[in-house]
């Protein structure tokens, strides 16, 4: 005879569906009781859609009957207050108040799950490359800022949980208001954006298990008020590892976007993105090529100091479009202007038309 906890090793595998963690982290596997080789026991469930139910149960049934258990009985159930309120138990102290903040949220009933369907209308944009350090955030920040400034509701995921960079990078110094349980993204530039660097005290690294991961992003969508939005731009964690995975898809929805340097490798690599989007089934809306060459103040001429045609091979490639070329270059504002910002080109500056450019393709062609 299997004991309790036994049981709950065969269901690890369980998924809660709409918060993508395991139902027995969540501790949302309960009243387990045995007898010879009959098992009763209850799932819990964020809400009890139908469709849950049935998948629920049958993934449950099919686990235990691989060990010979066949005489199963399940019941599924909505979460109480009570349960989503426990969600945040059992993690470390530090972790414990941005959960609180966040867990609230859900708490009050937000449409976030709305956000997230389909039918919300809200045009995703992921935007993904191969390795770090290429650009991908610097282009996240900069085509939210021109979507904005051509009068679209913007809203922003920095979904790089572990090395979150858009509130630097924009220059945001506040953090978002919590009103009734609910989370006020910060809005800088017109965009809303919403980090876990807000969550996070003295740049402290943060470390989750994956799980943990997966919760907190999914709270970005569901707890956060964002209001009507025409675009939600991604900004992924680099490369194509298990995080990145994750996020691809829990959207399925999302179009992509893939940025690399002009280097030969660059774009390789770059190319592995671009699979992974297409698995995933994204569409492209195309490649940016980032850091394409250096031109000179004085004399205008381009120094393709990073090689060159990284970009357009890999839109080649990849059967997409080479959006656009952007050229070195940092933002010429400062620190004492009231909308300084480390990494967002003004309207009024060549790298930032480049990307007013880039903004409004895509809004045609999304
Ligand atoms: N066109 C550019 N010209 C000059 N510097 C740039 C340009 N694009 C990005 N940078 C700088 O390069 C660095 C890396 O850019 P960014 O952080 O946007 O890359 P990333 O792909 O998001 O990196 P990570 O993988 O670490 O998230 C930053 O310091 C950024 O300011
Ligand atoms: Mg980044």
């Amino acid at each position: 005879m299997l004991s309790k906890e036994q049981i709950l090793e065969l269901l690890q595998p369980l998924q809660e569906p709409q918060l993508g963690v395991s139902l027995t982290e969540l501790e949302w596997v309960r009243d387990i009781m045995v007898k010879e080789n009959h098992v009763a026991l209850t799932i819990v469930t964020l809400e009890n859609r139908p469709e849950d139910t049935t998948a629920l149960s049958d993934a449950a049934r099919n686990l235990l009957s691989q060990h010979g258990l066949k005489d199963v009985h399940i019941r599924v159930r909505a979460a109480s207050e009570h349960d989503r309120e426990s969600l945040n138990m059992g993690q470390p102290d530090e972790e414990q108040d941005r959960d609180e903040v966040l867990v609230k949220g859900h708490a009050a009933g937000l449409d976030g799950h709305e956000l997230l369907s389909p039918e919300s209308g809200v045009r995703f944009i992921a935007v993904a490359s191969g390795k770090g350090g290429v650009g991908k955030s610097t282009v996240t920040v900069n085509l939210a800022a021109a979507l904005a400034r051509q009068g679209k509701k913007v809203g922003l995921i920095d979904a790089d949980i572990y090395g979150f960079s858009v509130p630097d990078m924009m220059g945001i110094e506040e953090y978002p208001v919590v009103e009734d349980g609910v989370i006020q993204p910060v809005e800088r530039f017109g965009v809303k954006v919403m980090s876990m660097g807000f969550f996070i005290r003295e740049n402290n690294p943060v470390i989750w298990r994956g799980p943990m991961l997966g919760r907190m992003l999914r709270q970005f969508f569901t707890d956060v008020q964002w209001g009507e939005l025409d675009y939600m731009l991604l900004d992924l964690p680099p490369g194509t590892g298990d995080v990145a995975l994750d996020v691809h898809q829990m959207l399925p929805q999302s179009k992509e976007i893939i940025v690399t340097t002009p280097h030969a490798t660059a774009a390789f690599v770059a190319a592995r993105a671009g699979a992974m989007a297409i698995q995933t089934d994204h569409e492209l809306l195309g490649v940016v090529e980032n850091m394409a060459y250096y031109e000179c103040g004085s004399c205008g001429e381009k120094d393709y100091v990073f090689g060159r045609g990284g970009g357009g091979r890999l839109a080649e490639s990849l059967h997409t479009s080479l959006l656009a070329q952007i050229p070195l270059g940092t933002p010429d504002n400062h620190p004492s202007e009231p909308d300084f910002s480390p990494s967002v080109y003004k309207a009024d500056t060549r790298i930032g038309a480049i990307y007013d450019e880039v903004a409004r393709s895509i809004d045609t062609n999304y």
